[in-house]
């Protein structure tokens, strides 16, 4: 006998992005704000002056991926039983990636699920890991293994906290905003040749850009059945970087950006993209003082080492590759020994 449980529903997880001064936010219930340290010593003040809520709880988390884990969380949680939050009350992210993924997740499972706003402080967090609903923590296993699907109510970018960001965090945000032109955005990629994130209004509406375009891809693929992966450009290689290195010489961001050098490369040696395209990218990415080569030590290792990337599916490995600027292929036939080609390339060269 078989008993179905129908369950077919519309759910509707739309939300709005706001960019610009964190204008006030009230909220009726309790509200917890997830933060770090530094975080919290450079912008909690600015946060609270605009937060109108019953009761506010500041949880704070040492700074850094390596306390992104289940032990966090596990503390987080705690502090929210502490509090008597409830159904009804609301969790602020408020930091960078790191803790955007940990309030989310944490949102995600206390009381099964509650609301959460992300309120961005890094550049890389506004214009990627604030929006799409990914959230989650590393393991040994590795990165971002254990996670959730959770949608924020709302994301607030607020450009001013960037004014404390140090130069290296600023680089390693622009990598992922040419990434998002790279693979989606061609008229994004021709004004970001043309113009300097450092001047004027620039940034806001590179940010504008950059999230107009990861919303795009979300709405159409949010649980990353296709479309979405290809946002992965750069990370496929990159991963392997941040792995080798472990997580010690470069930051995400940074990697990313290498990554990007060498998936162009790849998609070169396979005629997909031309030397030109790839050399305006990597002439972009070069303004921000970003690494663009790694010295890779042991090339049949590196290879293997994309095996052990989550996004590659047992023994196949998937490529984001460039086949013009702004429209990408997601193949997994590339052969091993074009790769290992594009590799060599890099073996023992510096950056
Ligand atoms: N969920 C997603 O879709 C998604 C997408 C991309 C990245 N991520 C995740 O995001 C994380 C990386 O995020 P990140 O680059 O923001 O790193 P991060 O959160 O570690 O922040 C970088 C550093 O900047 C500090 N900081 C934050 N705001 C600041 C400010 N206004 N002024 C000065 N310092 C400030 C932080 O305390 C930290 O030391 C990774 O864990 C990655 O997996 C998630
Ligand atoms: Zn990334």
């Amino acid at each position: 006998m078989t008993i179905n449980i129908n369950l077919k529903r519309v759910v509707d997880d739309s939300y709005p992005i706001h960019i610009g001064p964190l204008p006030e936010i009230t909220y009726e219930g309790k509200v917890a704000v997830l933060t770090n340290p530094k975080v919290a010593g450079l912008h909690l003040q600015t946060l609270l002056s605009r937060l109108k809520a019953k009761e506010v709880y500041i949880i704070t988390i040492p700074d850094g991926e390596q306390y992104k884990n289940w032990e966090s969380i596990e503390f987080v949680l705690e502090r929210m039983f502490d509090h008597r939050l409830n159904r009804h009350s609301l969790l602020i992210a408020f930091g960078g990636g790191v803790i955007g993924d940990m309030g989310g997740f944490s949102a995600s499972l206390y009381n099964r699920g509650i609301d959460f706003l992300q309120i961005p402080t890094t550049l890389l967090s506004q214009v990627d890991a604030s929006v799409g609903g990914k959230t989650g923590i590393n393991n040994r296993f590795g990165k971002n293994l254990i996670g959730a699907f959770h949608q924020p109510r709302a994301v607030y970018i607020d450009p001013a906290f960037l004014a404390t960001l140090p130069s290296r965090e600023f680089g390693a945000g622009v990598a992922e905003i040419v990434k998002m032109a790279v693979t989606f955005n061609a008229p994004f990629f021709e004004w970001l040749e043309q113009n300097d994130l450092r001047e004027g209004d620039n940034l806001a509406y590179a940010i504008q850009k950059a999230v107009e375009t990861k919303a795009g891809v979300v709405e159409k693929d949010e649980k990353e059945h296709g479309l979405r992966a290809a946002l992965n450009y750069g990370h496929t290689f990159g991963h392997v970087i941040e792995n080798e290195t472990r997580y010690s010489t470069y930051l995400h961001g940074e990697s990313v950006a290498i990554g990007m050098v060498m998936a162009n490369d790849l998609a070169c040696e396979t005629g997909l993209m031309s030397r030109e395209e790839a050399a305006r990218i990597k002439a972009v990415l070069a303004r921000y003082d970003l690494p663009l080569s790694y010295p890779i030590g042991d090339v049949e290792r590196f290879y293997q080492a994309f095996f052990l990337d989550k996004k590659s599916a047992d023994s196949t490995v998937t490529f984001i590759l460039p086949k013009s600027i702004g429209s990408v292929e997601i193949t997994d036939t590339v052969d091993a020994n074009t790769v290992k080609k594009t590799l060599s390339k890099f073996a023992g060269r510096a950056s």
